[in-house]
């Protein structure tokens, strides 16, 4: 069996600090402040926004879920947003997504103000990530921003790494790509369509799979000699609606060196990286 790379001790390490960061900012009559956007009642959505809003409260910061009904007006919801946007006491806003049918050729990217965007999706935010900055700097992409403290707190050093990310999406696959390039990792980055998968990801050290489907990664997508790292981004239900990755953990982990569980691994690393934004988001309102 290799290392498994779980989420709670690197959460147990960083929580006392955001308590304390709170505290801090709640003495200077700032008390951080997340308004969370859902929209429909996505079985998913509804856990994971509940998730959000206990964390937030268990370090101190308050949080708020807003729920709109899935067949709401596009501008009732734009006028939700611009309210949310305009209020100088919230520090955060999420939408959580997907969004139900009827908004979804919106562009999200650019609905929350940068200074609230506590998932890192405004091209302000974004840029600030293609410049190479690093995670503390800016308000980062929370998936991304997780991997790397998971990391930092395993002592996976990524500098000069041939990290092969699977998956390609706008909140995870490509700002992650950015951000690891800011550590000087080779990073290349694989989808649906890539061939030779396996040859490529045989050859990364690190392997980092965000393609959200059950069993894509398996034995035949690593080398034999237990040296390489798996990242498991992937959040799927299997037929017995259990939750599982995107890599075959039981049979992987007797390969890899090292390898991220799920649930336990990349899922709670994103919730800190938001609550880690939003104090971000409410110290900068405090000092701009
Ligand atoms: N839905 C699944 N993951 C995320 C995320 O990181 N942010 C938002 N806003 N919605 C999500």
């Amino acid at each position: 069996m290799s290392n498994v790379l779980s989420a709670k001790p690197v959460v147990d390490k960083n929580i006392n600090d955001l308590i304390n960061e709170c505290n801090l900012l709640k003495s200077k009559g700032v008390t951080p402040y997340l308004k969370v956007i859902l929209v429909g009642d996505n079985p998913a959505s509804v856990i994971y926004t509940k998730n959000k809003k206990a964390f937030c409260e268990k370090i101190g910061a308050k949080c708020d879920i807003i729920k709109l009904s899935a067949d709401i007006d596009e501008k009732d919801f734009l006028n939700e947003v611009e309210n949310i946007n305009n209020d100088n006491s919230v520090h955060g806003l999420l939408i959580q997504l997907p969004l139900p049918k009827k908004l979804k050729h919106l562009d999200v990217t650019t609905l929350v103000n940068e200074t609230k965007d506590v998932d890192g999706f405004h091209p302000l935010n974004v840029f600030e990530l293609y410049k190479g900055n690093k995670e503390d700097k800016i308000l980062a992409p929370c998936t991304p921003k997780g991997i790397v403290t998971l990391c930092k707190f395993y002592n996976i050093d990524l500098e000069g790494k041939k990290i092969v990310v699977v998956g390609r999406s706008l909140i995870v696959g490509k700002p992650l790509a950015l951000l690891l390039m800011n550590y000087n990792a080779t990073v290349t980055v694989c989808h649906s369509k890539t061939k030779n998968l396996k040859e490529i990801t045989k050859s990364a050290d690190i392997i980092i799979s965000a393609i959200g489907q059950e069993g894509f990664i398996n034995c035949d997508h690593v080398r034999d000699d237990k040296t390489q790292i798996v990242i498991d981004v992937g959040i799927n239900k299997n037929n017995d609606n259990k939750t599982v990755g995107d890599c075959d953990f039981q049979t992987l982990s007797n390969k890899v060196k090292a390898i991220t569980p799920v649930p336990g691994g990349i899922g709670p690393m994103t919730i800190l990286s938001l609550a880690q934004n939003l104090l971000q988001a409410a110290k900068k309102s405090l000092y701009p």
